[in-house]
């Protein structure tokens, strides 16, 4: 599974890099917005960083202002998935951004008939929100089993990218049902680090080295 990771911090990006887990970078408004940085600026920066794709999402409702958008995100560099949200003029923008060989995200989904769009429409990732569904007592995990099962039917090659992911378990139950990418808060892929038996066997080892009074260095 490719993690990708669900942020424009990029300080937090850096650290993840160094270990060899970021395979890509997504981005939203939000996301900018916390950031407090300006848009171009810092995905060219991420962009630099990253070999891997980096979603920038365009902020226009309107198809051919979306395309506009696009293309202008598109020139940053060459890794860049143009995010487009998931609505019919959405859409629009997708096929025409992918017939010019943009990559292209398709945000926002939370259907297995959006997500069967996004891939008609030649998206190269859907992007379903698995924490946004459970948080209106929904089954997020249950979306990407089904748009899993619905593009291996018919060999779609647009990619799941498990969005909105909020705990390490989401990123196990997506890795088990075979979603392409997880993107991953910088948080939460710290977590998939934490095991309290880990914490509790290290410091019986520690206690119990202290008492051979030995030093490897
Ligand atoms: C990813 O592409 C999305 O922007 C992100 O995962 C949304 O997560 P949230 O629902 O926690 O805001």
């Amino acid at each position: 599974m490719k993690f990708f990771v669900d942020t424009a911090d990029t300080a937090a990006i850096a650290e993840l890099k160094e270990l060899g887990m970021v395979d890509g970078v997504t981005t939203n408004p939000s996301l900018i917005m916390k950031a407090g940085r300006d848009i171009l600026e810092v995905t060219k920066e991420i962009c630099d960083m990253i070999d891997g794709p980096v979603s920038a999402e365009v902020v226009a409702t309107e198809a051919a202002d979306m395309i506009a958008e696009g293309r202008k995100l598109a020139k940053i560099a060459p890794n860049i998935a143009v995010k487009v949200p998931l609505t019919w003029d959405g859409l629009k923008a997708c096929k025409t951004l992918t017939d010019e060989g943009h990559m292209v995200n398709v945000t926002l989904c939370f259907s297995a008939n959006q997500a069967l769009l996004a891939a008609k429409a030649g998206a190269s990732f859907i992007s379903p929100f698995i924490g946004r569904l459970d948080d209106i007592n929904l089954d997020g995990m249950e979306l990407i089993a089904d748009i899993r099962t619905i593009y291996d039917n018919f060999d779609f090659q647009t990619e799941i990218l498990a969005a909105s992911i909020r705990s390490a378990n989401h990123v196990t139950e997506a890795a088990r049902i075979g979603a392409d990418v997880a993107t991953v808060p910088p948080a939460v892929l710290h977590k998939l680090a934490e095991h309290p038996l880990t914490d509790k066997g290290l410091d019986a080892f520690l206690k119990d080295w202290e008492k051979t009074g030995q030093k490897i260095l």
